[in-house]
C-alpha cells in the first residue's frame, strides 16, 4: 500500500550485524550464524540468506529475509513488531472493516463509578466482503450484534481510555475478521486484544462493571497496539 518494499521497509529498522551472535533466530529455529531458515516466497534477492540485524530500539536480532518474510505474512503497513518482545517500529495498524464508531454521554453511573456519569460508545460494523488483509479474500464476513455498545465511566481516566479508542479506531486495531470464540463462527467480525465493557448495569458475562483493575488493562493492552497518551494529541 505504501511506496516502500518490504526490504526498504524492514532495513529501515535494523542496523546491521557483522558477528551474529551463537544464538537461534527465534522466527526460522536456525542459527544466526549460518543462512536463514525460511523456504517460502518473496524473499529471493532480499539480502544475503546469512544477514543478521539487530532491531534498532529493542535490539533483538533475526535474519533480515526472516523479518522480511514476517512482515510479508502481515498486512504490509509500513510498521514492524518484534516477534520477542513486541515493541513496535512505525505505526501499526490492524484490519478491522469500514464501519463508524460514536460516542456520547448519558446521565446514570456504572457499578464501582458511583460519582460520575458513563460513557457510552457505540459501534457499528455491517457485514461485507473480506479484503487482502483478511483470512478468505474475496468471501463473505457476517457481523452478529452490531450496533455493539460498551460504557466507560465519564471520569479523567475514562475520557483518556476513550482518545485512545479512538486512535485505535482510526488505525483499524480493535474489530478484526476472524473464528468468534464465543460462538465458534469463521470469517466474521470478532474484538480484537482490547477489551470492553458491553455491559451496563450487570456482569453476567465477565464484560461488565463492577471491575476495578478494567482502565488499567485497557490502557495495557492499548500500549501493546503501540497507542499511549501521546498519540492522542494532535486529532
Ligand atoms: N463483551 C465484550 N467482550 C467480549 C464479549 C462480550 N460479550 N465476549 C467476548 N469478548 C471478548 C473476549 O474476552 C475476547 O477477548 O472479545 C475477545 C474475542 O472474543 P470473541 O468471542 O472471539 O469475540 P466476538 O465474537 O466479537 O464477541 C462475542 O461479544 O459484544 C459481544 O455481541 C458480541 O455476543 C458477541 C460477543
Ligand atoms: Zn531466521
Amino acid at each position: 500500500r505504501k511506496g516502500k518494499s518490504p526490504e526498504e521497509v524492514v532495513k529501515k529498522y535494523l542496523q546491521k550485524v557483522r558477528n551474529p551472535p551463537e544464538e537461534d533466530c527465534t522466527i526460522c529455529m536456525e542459527s544466526l550464524g549460518g543462512p536463514s531458515g525460511y523456504k517460502g516466497p518473496g524473499v529471493a534477492g532480499v539480502a544475503r540468506a546469512e544477514s543478521v540485524g539487530r532491531l534498532t530500539r529493542c535490539g533483538h536480532q533475526y535474519h533480515v529475509q526472516c523479518l522480511v518474510a514476517m512482515y510479508n505474512n502481515g498486512n504490509r503497513d509500513g510498521s514492524l513488531q518484534c516477534p520477542t518482545c513486541k515493541s513496535i517500529y512505525g505505526v501499526k495498524t490492524g484490519s478491522q472493516p469500514p464501519g463508524k464508531m460514536e460516542y456520547h454521554v448519558i446521565p446514570h453511573s456504572l457499578p464501582g463509578h458511583p460519582d460520575c456519569r458513563t460513557i457510552r460508545i457505540i459501534y457499528t460494523i455491517p457485514p461485507g466482503i473480506q479484503g487482502p488483509e483478511h483470512p478468505n479474500p474475496g468471501k463473505p464476513f457476517t457481523a452478529r450484534g452490531f450496533p455493539r455498545h460498551c460504557y466507560l465511566p465519564d471520569s479523567e481516566k475514562g475520557r483518556k481510555v476513550l482518545r485512545l479508542l479512538l486512535v485505535a479506531w482510526d488505525r483499524r486495531l480493535l474489530f478484526s475478521v476472524g473464528t468468534s470464540s464465543t460462538t465458534g463462527e469463521s470469517d466474521t467480525v470478532i474484538w480484537n486484544e482490547v477489551h470492553h465493557k458491553t455491559e451496563f448495569g450487570s456482569n453476567l458475562t465477565g464484560h461488565g462493571y463492577p471491575d476495578p483493575g478494567h482502565l488499567d488493562n485497557v490502557l495495557e493492552e492499548l500500549r501493546a497496539q503501540g497507542i499511549t497518551e501521546e498519540d492522542s494529541l494532535p486529532r
